[in-house]
């Protein structure tokens, strides 16, 4: 991307594209288009084609979405697969019509099927059975891919996947039902704190393994494949480790400095049992992260302090 060139970050308030827009700005970008959902949904075919019709951005980052936690998912089920795909087909179909020269599309680890080999290698999107939980987003992301793939194949548009493990960082949702498990889990736990509550819950069994990605590290990976990958083949982007969410809770407890007791609620759901991401072809590239859990979750929590208490 030249340093000029007009790029559009859709879903630029979000946490991804907002550290999207914040490395841009930090790399010396100097033509950046943004629209708030209010100023321009994107779910409104018409509304869309006029705003690329009239702004004829030059780069895309697809960083505009539904996006929650496992509840959130899993009730909301026809609003993920209906507004994911309304956005995205609306984005990519644009962004052929105005000749972009390069788009980033977001997938998500959660596409892989439930019980993918691990670590979770590329090549295994569409080989089993989706997570029941967050089926319908999970469709639509992939419908996302496989849009992007056939864009490049029948009319040769420099469309690219990326597919992050779970992320956390700055400008996260810290809503108590519909946030992902790490902000959810710092929200309880200052919440805990504060109130001098005795015992704090925890969704499922704990065992669970993830992996986790600060979102300023995701932003850097984006910017750097849009400048240096040009594949059909969407490509992972995480650290290569995992941890189980009852470890995971211990950091956070310990970081927070919340004195209370741990309980497993064994009766909701745990989602996928792992969820590591092979990140070898991503390494091979020359991309790898530099912020680690704890000092991610530190970043998060100071975050969360300075936006919500
Ligand atoms: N969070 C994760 O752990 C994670 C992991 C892997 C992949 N991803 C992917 O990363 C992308 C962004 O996720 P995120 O966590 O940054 O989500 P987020 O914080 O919820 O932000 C989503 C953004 O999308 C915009 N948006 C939603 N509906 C819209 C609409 N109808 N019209 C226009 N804009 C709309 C919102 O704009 P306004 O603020 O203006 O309303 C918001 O800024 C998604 O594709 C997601 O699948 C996220």
């Amino acid at each position: 991307m030249e340093k000029e060139a007009k790029i559009y970050v859709a879903g630029h308030r979000g946490m991804v594209g907002s550290a999207i827009y914040q490395k841009l700005k930090q790399e010396g970008y100097t033509n950046i288009v943004t629209r708030t959902s209010k100023e321009l949904d994107l779910r409104n075919q018409h509304d869309v084609a006029t705003f690329f019709e009239n702004e004829k951005p030059e780069y895309v980052f697809l960083a505009a979405a539904k996006v929650g936690g496992i509840v959130a998912n899993n009730t909301y089920r026809a609003d993920f697969i209906y507004e994911n795909i309304a956005i995205q087909s609306n984005v990519i179909h644009q962004a052929h019509v105005h000749q972009v020269k390069k788009l980033l599309f977001l997938g998500s680890s959660c596409i892989y099927p439930k019980l993918a080999p691990q670590p979770l290698k590329e090549d295994y999107l569409l080989t089993g059975t989706l997570e029941p939980t967050n089926e319908p987003y999970a469709i639509a992301k992939i419908a996302g891919i496989k849009m992007c793939e056939a864009y490049r194949s029948q009319y040769g548009d420099n469309f690219i996947s990326v597919m992050p493990t779970n992320l956390y960082g700055y400008n996260d949702n810290y809503h108590p039902e519909n946030s992902h498990v790490l902000p959810a889990l710092i929200r309880r736990f200052h919440e805990a704190k504060v109130n001098e509550v005795p015992e704090v819950t925890i969704w499922g069994t704990g065992s669970p393994l993830r992996e986790f990605l600060f979102s300023t590290d995701l932003a850097e990976a984006c910017v750097f494949l849009m400048n240096n990958y040009d594949e059909e083949q969407f490509i992972n982007i995480g650290v290569g480790e995992d941890i189980s969410i009852k470890d995971l809770a211990l950091l956070i407890k310990t970081i927070i400095g919340y004195k209370g007791e741990l309980n497993f609620d064994s009766n909701k759901p745990d989602g996928t049992p792992r969820k590591l991401m092979d990140v070898s072809k991503l390494h091979a590239l020359g991309w790898k992260h530099r912020i680690d859990l704890e000092e991610g979750i530190r970043l998060a929590y100071a975050d969360f302090i300075a936006k919500h208490c």
